[in-house]
């Protein structure tokens, strides 16, 4: 597909184009250097650095979609009911703007403190152990990947079962990872967040794969609307009703026998005598679980691709995994970041470099494009671990957000990517990657690949 920045409504489309997603970084440097653009729907596009920066930052803008008279159009279209819309107690915070906001993110926070996660080291360690033990031995067998959870009974009752064998599907890609290989996404960087986050929460192991469907669809709707079919829009707004249906059943549980666990802690969290809704109390664990299942695993994925395509940063890395993982974990975060957009809703009218925007109006932030704005990182497209103060202070990249928004689980993930990235390091020595075609998932705001096969030293 060609496009070009006279056309901005194109060139955003192209991002559907499996080819451009594959790299979809000249598209961004092409939108950046325009500026501000209006895409499909009037949504206004943001690719520069200052600019993302500043609207994360400042309260010019509403997180809350809701507000958006895209969406309100949108949604008047469907023949929605509007008002219900407006009523609806289970959005998470992530969504929502001060006071509620502050409130519900304060009770969820003492668990992310970098304290509390610093504790759920020795787990990590020994789960990332674990799952390298096992995905060596397997590989060495000679065995396929994922043979024992791929039976027809593993798949049954997940929302996405139907299209298990489907071209671009988790199944389809690990079909094309060859003998002796391991597959990273599926045997490490995929199953490791989801234990922790499943485990600190307190929701069992073996309803993973229920989880891993319903978060997976409930990924796609935080794409931009004018990239969503509506099969895609209804197909998540299901996996919403089934997963807050799971959930009451395992806060009911709580209420009746309180454990040692996060979801425990939240049914009976009290603040200042404000204890959480039990919509609030789903939204919440809804956006827990999907946020542990939809993005470290591509912050594993993306930087072990970045170390196994720049020999220069692997060697760098190599050279002393224990101190610079956590280098590789930032300039992952900036350079392919798992989290590629974010969008807002202009709180009142507001004016970016000329263009007026008025109250209501959508805004996509491109965070990754922000990430590889040369006016804020010099040579933006390197990958270059060592840059700037990368492990000490703030980075300065946009791939966890900014402002009140900035991630909750940013502890988490960096413990998680970090203790990854060492082992990988230490353990899969001199590691490369077979010659076979990587398939990204089929989503623009999230940036993930399918499936990653990486062939051991032997
Ligand atoms: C918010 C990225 C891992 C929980 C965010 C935001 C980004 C982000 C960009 C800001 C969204 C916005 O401003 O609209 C990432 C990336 C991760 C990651 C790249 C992995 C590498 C996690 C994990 C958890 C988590 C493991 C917890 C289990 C949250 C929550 C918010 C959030 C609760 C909402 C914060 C708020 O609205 O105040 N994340 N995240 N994230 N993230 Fe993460």
């Amino acid at each position: 597909m060609t496009a070009d920045v006279d056309d901005p409504q194109a060139l955003l489309l192209s991002l559907l184009d499996p080819a451009v997603r594959a790299d979809p970084y000249s598209v961004y440097a092409r939108l950046r250097e325009a500026g501000p653009v209006v895409g499909p729907m009037g949504i206004v596009v943001v690719s520069g650095y200052a600019d993302i920066d500043r609207l994360l930052r400042g309260g010019e803008v509403s997180s809350d979609y809701r507000t958006s008279a895209v969406f309100r159009d949108w949604l008047a279209e469907q023949g929605a009911d509007v008002g219900m819309w407006l009523a609806d107690d289970t959005q998470p915070f992530l969504l929502r703007d001060p006071p509620d906001h502050t409130r519900l993110r304060r009770l969820v926070s003492k668990a992310f403190t970098p304290r509390a996660v610093a504790s759920l080291r020795p787990r990590i360690v020994e789960l990332v152990d674990g799952l390298l033990d096992r995905a060596l031995a397997r590989a060495r067998a000679g065995e396929p990947v994922g043979a024992a959870d791929r039976s027809p009974d593993a798949a049954e009752g997940s929302p996405d079962a139907p299209a298990a064998a489907a071209e671009g599907s988790p199944d389809a890609a690990a079909a094309a990872v060859p003998s002796g290989a391991i597959e990273l996404v599926d045997e490490l960087a995929y199953p490791l967040p989801v234990t922790v986050i499943s485990e600190l929460l307190g929701v069992p192991a073996e309803d993973e794969h229920q989880l891993r469907g319903w978060s997976r669809h409930l990924a796609r709707s935080i794409d931009p609307p004018f990239l969503l079919s509506p099969e895609d829009r209804r197909a998540s707004w299901d996996a919403i009703d089934e997963f807050h249906e799971y959930l009451r059943e395992r806060i009911a549980e709580r209420r009746a026998h309180p454990r040692d666990d996060l979801l425990s802690a939240l049914v009976q969290a009290r603040d200042g005598g404000d204890a959480l809704t039990e919509d609030e109390l789903l939204g919440t664990c809804v956006l827990l679980l999907a946020a542990g299942h939809e993005t470290t695993v591509n912050l594993i994925a993306n930087g072990t691709l970045a170390l196994l395509r720049h020999p220069e940063a692997r060697a760098w890395h190599a050279a002393d995994p224990e101190q610079r993982s956590l280098a590789v974990v930032e300039e992952t975060l900036r350079h392919d970041p798992p989290v590629q957009l974010r969008d807002r809703v202009a709180a009142s009218d507001l004016d970016l470099h000329g263009v007026g925007i008025e109250a209501g109006r959508t805004l996509l932030l491109l965070l990754a494009a922000g990430n590889r704005d040369p006016r804020r990182f010099p040579d933006p497209e390197a990958f270059a671990p060592w840059r700037g103060s990368h492990g000490r202070g703030d980075p300065g990249h946009l791939g966890f957000g900014a402002g009140i928004h900035y991630c909750l689980g940013a502890p988490l993930a960096r413990l998680e990517g970090e203790v990854t990235f060492t082992a990988i390091a230490r353990r899969l020595g001199e590691a490369r990657l077979p010659d076979v075609e990587l398939v990204y998932r089929p989503s623009v705001a999230l940036r993930g690949l399918e499936a990653l096969p990486v062939q051991p030293s032997s």
